[in-house]
C-alpha cells in the first residue's frame, strides 16, 4: 500500500486454512444480520458452518489475502454456479471477509480482484452476491467495484 506499508496479495489457501477462514466468518458474520432480524451468535455459526460445507461440495476456491506474510482475509468463490433465474453458470461470491484490525487496507478489494480474475479464467462472464442492506462497509464494497443491484430480497415482520 502507500506510504511504506506492505501491500496485499492474494493466493489459494493452503491446506489448514479452511478452518481460520470459517472461523474468521463466524466471528464476523453478525455484520451480515439484518437490523430486524433475532440471531443467536450459535444459529449463525451453524448457518456459516453449513455454508462452507454447501460450497466445498461444489466446484469452489478459497482464496487467501496476506499482508506481511499473515492472512489478514479471505474470499470463498462459487465457480459455474447456476443463477438463480436464469440458471445460467456464473461466479459467486459466498463469503468474503477481512480481519477487523486489518479493514480499509485495500485486502477486500484485492481478493475480490482475484476472484474476478479467477471466475473469467474458468469462462465465467458474470459474478453474482448477495449483500445485506444495512452492510455499509460490503455495500460500500460492491458499490466501488460497480456491481449494480437487480434483484432485491424483501420482508415484513407478521
Ligand atoms: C466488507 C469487508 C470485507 C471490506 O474489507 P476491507 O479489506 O476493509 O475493504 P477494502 O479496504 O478493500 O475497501 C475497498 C473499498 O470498499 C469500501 N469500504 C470498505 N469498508 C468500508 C467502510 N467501513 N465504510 C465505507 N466504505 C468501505 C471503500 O470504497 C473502500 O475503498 P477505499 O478504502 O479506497 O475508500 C470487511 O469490512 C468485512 O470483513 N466485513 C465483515 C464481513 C462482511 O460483511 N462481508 C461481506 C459479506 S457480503
Amino acid at each position: 500500500m502507500d506510504g511504506g506499508q506492505p501491500s496485499v496479495t492474494v493466493r489459494a489457501a493452503l491446506p489448514g486454512e479452511e478452518a481460520w477462514a470459517l472461523a474468521l466468518a463466524i466471528r464476523v458474520a453478525g455484520d451480515q444480520v439484518p437490523p430486524a432480524r433475532d440471531a443467536a451468535p450459535a444459529l449463525l455459526a451453524i448457518n456459516v458452518e453449513r455454508l462452507f460445507a454447501f460450497c466445498r461440495a461444489r466446484e469452489h476456491r478459497l482464496l487467501i489475502a496476506e499482508e506481511a506474510g499473515s492472512a489478514v482475509g479471505f474470499l470463498l468463490l462459487l465457480v459455474n454456479f447456476p443463477h438463480e433465474v436464469t440458471g445460467l453458470p456464473e461466479g459467486y461470491v459466498a463469503y468474503v471477509a477481512v480481519e477487523p484490525e486489518q479493514r480499509r487496507r485495500g485486502a477486500a478489494r484485492a481478493l475480490m480482484a482475484a476472484a474476478e480474475a479467477e471466475a473469467r479464467r474458468c469462462g465465467m462472464s458474470q459474478m453474482g452476491l448477495v449483500v445485506t442492506a444495512g452492510n455499509v462497509a460490503a455495500t460500500q464494497l460492491y458499490d466501488a467495484l460497480n456491481y449494480t443491484t437487480e434483484r432485491t430480497v424483501r420482508c415484513k415482520d407478521l
